[in-house]
């Protein structure tokens, strides 16, 4: 796939004297690591965003660059969608947030519950994370036990218990059966490791086994069904099937953190595979941009949050919640997402994946390519991938990785440092042809050694 076009050089933000280095420069001194996001470093210093418009960031050296990443995952119409902006401008010139709920509240809850089959009453919290915790909670507060089950490598937020063997290693990680409950921060109360089960994804022998075990204890089991920090592979539908109906046959919650995979299509990744969970988490896309997250549910389990009869069972609180900035961008954002919208995103996504897959096969480079929908993800290796241990990279593929990434920064796309990538709605066929052309030299001077 070799051409004689230039490409773009996109690397003004890497010179000293930039502006983005002088403004890490002054973070530094007042933010740990010059950083408030760890997801959004990368050495010595970022590019630093000024703007966005459809499918398209400026710095502030100057520099464009193709955003396939869109504030990982949560930006489905790009930045500055001019109906998103009407309708967010409008409710913040009559006034952001109030000690009283408002009317967006509850036609965003409403446009969720009518699009999610398992979803029947929702609440609003400020992030996924946070509504991960709240659901964990609502799981706890409704079945009396202590808990939780979740998956080897499985990414859900910044909370303890989410976070528990989110990067365990072939040192610590234990057997497939039994994966072992490996803590990420530390000072993660010993208590945390003890209440967190572990499980192998895509196993539904092994991990129905380890349920039925801990069955009396286990509150929950919580799965993203698209788990992107453990490969962005899809959960199979024999195995999301199997965890229904073991969790159902012991009286434990299923949660789908929907918090990404919301995205892969009209009814969420509930209505893509077909599977009922009892509580549902969501975040990034429903909010239009803005900070949001929302947990759902059956009404008989929801109904530990009521507090229409004295204290609820799980009491919750939240400055924020339901912001009506945030519910009117998601509701123009959610409206904008009709069943076209998804269908041509998801074609658009596989076009783009075979595309990737054929750049590595044409450079004749290892290489492979995972996702759904509007979802996709780039592997440095050729391994066969199911779970988090065989996508976890070794050093020299991290490495490979890392200097993909940067070619790609350094010529006009923005990709997540681990690889992952989505599509926002302005994305067109021109763009992701780009995109591929400029992957393709990528590969090939990878290969020339240049
Ligand atoms: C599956 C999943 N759950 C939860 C979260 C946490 O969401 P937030 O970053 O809004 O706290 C994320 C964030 O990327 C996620 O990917």
């Amino acid at each position: 796939m070799a051409t004689s076009k230039a490409l773009p050089v996109t690397r003004r933000y890497a010179d000293p004297d930039s502006m983005a280095a002088r403004l890490f420069r002054q973070a530094q001194a007042v933010m740990p690591g010059g950083n408030s996001r760890t997801t959004v470093y990368m050495a010595p210093h970022p590019p630093y965003a000024a703007e966005g418009q459809g499918c398209w960031i400026v710095d502030v050296d100057g520099d464009r660059r193709l955003d396939l990443l869109n504030n990982y995952t949560a930006l489905i119409h790009g930045h500055a969608h001019p109906a998103i902006t009407a309708a967010a401008s409008a409710r913040l010139a009559r006034g952001s947030s109030f000690p009283l709920p408002t009317p967006e509240e509850v036609e965003l809850a409403s446009l969720l519950v009518e699009r999610l089959p398992a979803v029947e009453q929702v609440r609003f919290t400020n992030s996924g994370s946070e509504a991960v915790m709240m659901a964990i909670k609502a799981a706890r507060g409704f079945t009396g036990r202590w808990k939780i089950a979740k998956f080897e490598g499985a990414y859900h937020g910044s909370y303890d218990y989410a976070e528990v063997s989110l990067s365990s290693t072939p040192d610590n990680w234990g057997s497939l059966a039994e994966p072992a409950s490996v803590a990420y921060s530390r000072g993660t109360p010993p208590s945390v490791l003890e209440d967190v089960v572990v499980l192998p994804f895509n196993r539904p022998e092994l991990a129905a086994r380890r349920i039925e075990r801990e069955a009396g204890a286990l509150a929950a089991v919580i799965v993203d069904p698209v788990p992107n920090r453990a490969g962005l592979m899809p959960a199979n539908r024999e195995f999301l099937e199997s965890l229904r109906a073991v969790t159902a046959a012991h009286g434990i919650l299923l949660i789908f953190d929907e918090v990404i995979s919301f995205r892969i299509g009209y009814h969420g990744a509930q209505g893509h595979f077909g599977i009922r969970p009892d509580l549902t988490t969501l975040g990034k896309i429903i909010g239009g941009g803005f900070p949001v997250g929302a947990v759902g549910g059956s009404a008989a389990v929801m109904a530990v949050f009521d507090p229409t009869g004295g204290k609820p069972a799980v009491p919750h609180g939240g400055t924020f919640n339901a912001n009506p900035v945030t519910m009117a961008a998601g509701l123009a954002s959610m409206r904008l997402m009709d069943r076209v919208a998804f269908d041509r995103l998801a074609e658009l996504g596989a076009k783009l994946r075979d595309g990737l897959t054929a750049c590595f096969k044409d450079g004749g480079v290892a290489g492979s390519v995972t996702g759904v929908g509007s979802l996709f993800k780039v592997h440095p290796s050729d391994r066969a991938l199911s779970d988090y241990r065989s996508s976890r990279q070794e050093p020299e593929e991290a490495a490979r990785l890392d200097r993909i990434v940067r070619f790609l920064l350094d010529h006009g796309v923005l990709l997540s440092t681990t690889g992952l990538g989505c599509l926002s709605t302005p994305i067109g066929d021109a763009e992701i042809e780009g995109f591929l052309e400029v992957f393709a030299r990528c590969l090939q001077e990878e290969r020339s050694g240049a």
